[in-house]
């Protein structure tokens, strides 16, 4: 589809390009009431035949490549006429690269752009408190090139919508990574250093090489510090190291220069979704199935601790979230991040992240660490304290909480239980052995390949592969295992101790326990089928199970027996 339309676009030119000016501009932009470019005055470029075009500015670092030797999979705009994302691959070797296709500023326009860039960093004031600095910075960006443009006049051949797109992606925006930010199929983008492609994750493709690349060291150092000037830190040659929130929730991680990488300077961004992932579009993509999400539910309405286990990038912040929005919606929650990632549908909530310090001399005394935080949450009085991450002595802390009568939820960087359970009990974080149990239990969500049976194509997807409950350090009961040959989840209630428990504590027969999960389950299948997935429709039906289980539940069976390839709530295979 996109191609189709980037095929359209081309029929649709007429000029030449020689100059790498901009596309045709036939489809609405972003500042339509400034723009004096009309179509006499733009010289039109056809959009396809930029193999080794050296039109690609310095302020862009999309690298041309030589197209003659890829083919197309596919490509979408990312922000249309000016930038497009497109897939290729190349003939001999398959490599796919993510090929960032910019339309290209000519020399005269890259003039302004330089002049008004410059006017902007001498005109702009702080933006007044009460008002958004992002809204504020893009509407002064468009004030200075409507100034420049009208003191201008007449200006054949010269693109004022372009220039604005560059002015608004360098000022505002994310500068040359800016079109990777904007591809929603992208998940994280990586630099490791300068000279080196930028990679990112794509939902597709993987990982996947970019067209990207900063050639000079200043551009790359510029840009760390740009980006964390954004994110409201400081990083230098005396402090090169930083994590921060960037605009938008995106978390970066950064290097200063050859301090600590001996690439020069490097950034790591996770693009964080507005629209967080829920367990029902986990239950749909198959990460786990809804009798697993039902197990899960009732656990967290009787606040069991767990743990979320896998290694990085696999989607534990993911699941840790998408199970907190199953929680009682009274029950009251402090979580305590290095980040702030979690995005939870409770009103009676304290999110809480820790302050670095970068004081010399009387280094670390104005730090605030995760340990103090959860120290200090116990103050709060909270049913459960959630650690974005453990790592350090704030395992302890966490631990005690728990054993003080707290729930208590948490992601652990580790491949499997027993290896959770060893870095756990070794430093730093020396949990004694008889804490483990606290935990009640842990997950494992891998990242796993599967081969689909019809097509034989291979794909990586996201999977909660167990699920055990610790009953002690080292005897740890399988309650859910993915089964990998058939891609489909099992899960054992009978092993479940804590379902026993959970039974024994509100007068359950085991008869009720089996209902409750078939319920749940059902409910959870009904969302999924309906694509109810929206982070505040799943916490709308939540709410209204706890409220009254059985009119929802009722609804689900009704509304699921009136879909084709559903009887009684049941899926019909
Ligand atoms: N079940 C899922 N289905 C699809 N995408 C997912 C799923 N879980 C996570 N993701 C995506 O994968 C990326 C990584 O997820 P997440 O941040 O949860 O991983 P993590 O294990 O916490 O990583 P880290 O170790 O860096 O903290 C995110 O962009 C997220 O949107
Ligand atoms: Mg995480």
């Amino acid at each position: 589809m996109p191609k189709l339309r980037l095929k359209l676009r081309i029929r649709k030119s007429k000029g030449s390009g020689k100059d790498g000016s901009d596309g045709t501009a036939t489809e609405p932009v972003a500042a339509e009431e400034l723009v004096g470019g009309s179509e006499e005055e733009t010289e039109k470029r056809p959009l396809e035949p930029f193999s080794g075009l050296p039109g690609f500015t310095a302020i862009s670092a999309a690298k041309p490549l030589n197209l003659r030797d890829y083919e197309e999979v596919e490509s979408y705009p990312l922000e249309e006429p000016w930038v497009y994302a497109r897939i290729l691959r190349h003939k001999q070797t398959s490599e796919y690269i993510y090929y960032v296709y910019e339309i290209a500023l000519t020399p005269r326009e890259k003039k302004l752009y330089n002049q008004i860039m410059d006017a902007l960093y001498w005109e702009l004031k702080p933006p007044p408190s009460d008002v958004d600095p992002v809204a504020y910075f893009h509407r002064e960006a468009r004030r200075i090139v409507r100034t420049f443009q009208i003191r201008m006049g007449r200006t054949p051949g010269i693109s004022w919508r372009k220039i604005l797109y560059y002015v608004t992606r360098d000022a505002v925006g994310f500068g040359p990574i800016d079109p990777l930010m904007k591809d929603p199929e992208i998940e994280d983008i990586s630099c490791n250093g300068v000279r080196r492609h930028i990679y990112v994750w794509h939902r597709r493709y993987e990982y996947i090489k970019t067209n990207i690349v900063f050639d000079r060291e200043d551009d790359l150092d510029n840009l760390v510090v740009k980006l964390a000037h954004m994110g409201g830190k400081h990083i230098s040659v005396a402090f090169p190291v930083v994590d921060a929130i960037l605009p938008g929730g995106h978390r970066l991680a950064a290097t200063y220069r050859k301090e600590v990488s001996t690439s020069g300077s490097t950034f790591t961004i996770r693009k964080f979704r507005e629209d967080p992932i829920t367990i029902i579009d986990m239950v749909m993509g198959n990460t786990l199935s809804p009798e697993v999400a039902a197990y899960y539910w009732i656990l967290m309405e009787h606040k069991r601790p767990g743990m979320v286990m896998g290694v990085t990038g696999s989607g534990k912040t993911t699941t840790l979230n998408a199970l907190l929005t199953l929680l009682k919606p009274s029950v009251k929650v402090v979580t305590i991040e290095d980040t702030p990632e979690l995005k939870l549908p409770l009103e009676n909530w304290v999110q809480l992240i820790p302050r670095m310090s970068y004081g010399f001399g009387a280094e670390g005394k104005n730090e605030i660490t995760l340990y103090d935080l959860i120290r200090i949450s116990l103050r709060y009085r909270p049913d459960i304290i959630v650690v974005g991450e453990v790592r350090g002595e704030e395992a302890y802390v966490l631990f005690q909480a728990i054993a003080t009568g707290h729930g208590g939820m948490t992601t652990l960087h580790a491949e499997g239980i027993d290896a959770a359970a060893k870095r756990l009990t070794s430093p730093p974080m020396n949990i004694p052995r008889g804490y483990i149990p606290l935990m009640n239990f842990a997950l494992l969500i891998r990242r796993v390949e599967v081969v689909d049976r019809v097509t034989k194509r291979s794909r990586v997807v996201r999977r909660i592969t167990n699920t055990w409950e610790i009953r002690d350090f080292g005897e740890y009961i399988p309650v859910h295992k993915w089964n990998a040959y058939e891609d489909k989840h099992e899960l054992y209630p009978e092993k479940s101790f804590l379902l026993r428990h959970i039974m024994e504590l509100v007068g359950w027969t085991e008869e009720q326990v089996r209902r409750e999960i078939d319920w749940r389950a059902t409910v959870i299948r009904w969302l999924a089928a309906k694509k109810m997935r929206s982070y505040q429709e799943v916490a709308r039906v939540v709410r209204e199970y706890y409220q009254n289980a059985e009119r929802v539940y009722t609804k689900a069976v009704s509304e699921l027996s009136e879909m084709k390839g559903f009887t009684e709530g049941k899926e019909v295979i």
